[in-house]
């Protein structure tokens, strides 16, 4: 939902552009993942909810956030001298513009655009110059200060490392979310200086300098305060993915899917699952995988970029990369998909068996210990255990072809390129080097010789 004022527009300011030093990280903090996605997509998700019109401040590593963003403008903040220095280099920008800008930090992932509209909603109801997001957290240890004066009315922000022993007390904190009417905004940005702890241009510094200019600036407390967490640790990281991944699993839940064990199911925030889909303990679903109805997706499986069909079955330890499960189909345990494997309907993919960039056809069956590489196999083949494709000669990837029908005895080798025939028959333990024609057996092994009483003389010789 969007709140729309007729007459008024809204734009939004994402601030992206700084390093985040306390992450102690060579990627830049907003490039960092939470719950499946960067810290700075769950927050463009946010901004682009409420406004059509979403610019995004960048600067420490401003490739890869501009890259990791669809749909929204970028502008460049050259040097990282604080929030509020990141906010006036978008001044060129917003030329001329008389609406609300509403501006977001890059770095708290957990905020719903449903908080945002509340907050829009008052800062226009009470004909605000500016309005911040505020909550009130049991350990406010790094976040700015709300100081209320006289009727509660709001005086200014002041920040930790600025904040007196009593300031520092005071646990209604800025979430860093405010909305401001744009004239106002950077008609007092211009007054901002950076005399404070840490030499920077602070944006919350422009509600004092308007409080002092007498124009009227709100503060509205967000319904639940864990929704304007921010990032500034690693451990700060590790709760907000939690509470991603808590709400994903209960939408999950909410659609029919039953997660056996919630606190163990590790999903990403864009993985879909059917509904009387079963998850076990200890599941790790991720990226983009999708989940039909009714599967089963036992312990320690890992599906990345997965699709899973209906009725499958992915037993423990298996994982799917980047490959594709039919309906009805069982895998593992102990399997490794990977590369654009594809596995059609009714397939079954045994123990201890890899299969990279190969298509599996309907009701094909390989059951045990094989690797089946740049393979195209047809329908109703059965793969004995142990059967290798030597796709590999040393300098390219050669393709193996088996129609349908097919059936490979156990410990065989297929010498790619090679290619065997509708109904043919591959002999246990042949290393096939040339093609076996349709309905046809292939054998190629050595011959067995038995050597009677071989044993019992060389037993008597000692
Ligand atoms: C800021 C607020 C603090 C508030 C907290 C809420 C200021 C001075 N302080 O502190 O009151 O409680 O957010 O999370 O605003 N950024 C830039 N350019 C810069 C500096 C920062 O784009 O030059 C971006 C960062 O990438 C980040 C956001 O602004 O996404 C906030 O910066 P950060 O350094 O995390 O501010 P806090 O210290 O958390
Ligand atoms: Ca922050």
């Amino acid at each position: 939902m969007t709140v729309k004022t007729p007459g008024r527009e809204m734009r939004v300011l994402v601030l992206a552009a700084g390093k985040g030093t306390r992450m102690k990280s060579k990627k830049a903090k907003v490039l960092h993942s939470a719950g499946g996605a960067l810290l700075i997509e769950h927050v463009a998700n946010a901004a682009k909810a409420v406004s059509s019109h979403v610019s995004v401040i960048v600067g420490h590593q401003a490739d890869q956030v501009r890259a990791a963003l669809t749909g929204v403008e970028f502008i460049e903040q050259q040097e990282q001298l604080g929030t509020g220095h990141a906010a006036l280099s978008a001044r060129p920008a917003f030329e001329g513009y008389r609406g609300d800008v509403l501006v977001l930090p890059g770095d708290i992932p957990l905020i719903e655009s449903s908080t945002l509209d509340r907050l829009v909603a008052f800062h226009r109801s009470g004909g605000f110059s500016a309005t911040v997001l505020t909550a009130e957290l049991d350990d406010p240890f790094g976040y700015g200060r709300i100081v209320r004066g006289a009727g509660q009315s709001l005086e200014r922000i002041v920040e930790q490392r600025d904040a007196t022993p009593e300031i520092r007390a005071i646990r209604e904190v800025n979430s860093g979310v405010y909305v401001f009417d744009a004239g106002a905004l950077f008609e007092s940005l211009a007054g901002v200086r950076n005399r404070n702890a840490q030499g920077e241009y602070y944006l919350t510094d422009v509600f004092g300098i308007l409080v002092e200019g007498q124009r009227p600036v709100g503060a509205i407390m967000a319904s639940s305060a864990r929704e304007i967490l921010g990032v500034n640790t690693r451990q700060e990281l590790a709760v907000v993915d939690r509470e991603l991944r808590d709400r994903k699993r209960a939408a999950l839940m909410t659609a029919g899917v039953t997660l056996v064990d919630p606190a163990t199911a590790f999903i990403d925030m864009n993985v879909e699952i059917g509904a009387d889909t079963v998850i076990h303990p200890f599941v790790r679903i991720e990226g983009r995988t999708v989940i039909g109805e009714d599967a089963v997706i036992h312990s320690f499986a890992r599906l990345t970029n997965a699709r899973v069909g209906s009725r499958s079955t992915v037993l423990d330890g298996s994982i799917v990369a980047d490959s594709e499960i039919g309906s009805d189909v069982s895998v593992g345990p102990y399997a490794h998909l990977r590369m654009g494997a594809t596995i059609a309907d009714t397939a079954r993919v045994g123990n201890f068996v890899e299969v990279k960039k190969s298509v599996i056809g309907r009701n094909t069956k390989a059951m045990h210990l094989a690797y089946l590489g740049d393979a195209t196999i047809g329908a109703n083949v059965n793969i004995g255990a142990g059967t290798i494709t030597c796709n590999y000669d040393g300098v390219r990837k050669n393709p193996t072809t088996i129609e349908d029908d097919v059936f490979i005895g156990s410990d065989s080798q297929l010498i790619a390129p090679v290619r065997i025939g509708k109904g043919a028959y591959v002999a246990a333990g042949s290393s096939i080097t040339e093609d076996v024609p349709s309905d046809s057996l292939g054998i190629a092994r050595g011959r067995q010789i038995n050597k009677p009483d071989w044993a019992r003389e060389r037993k008597k010789g000692k």
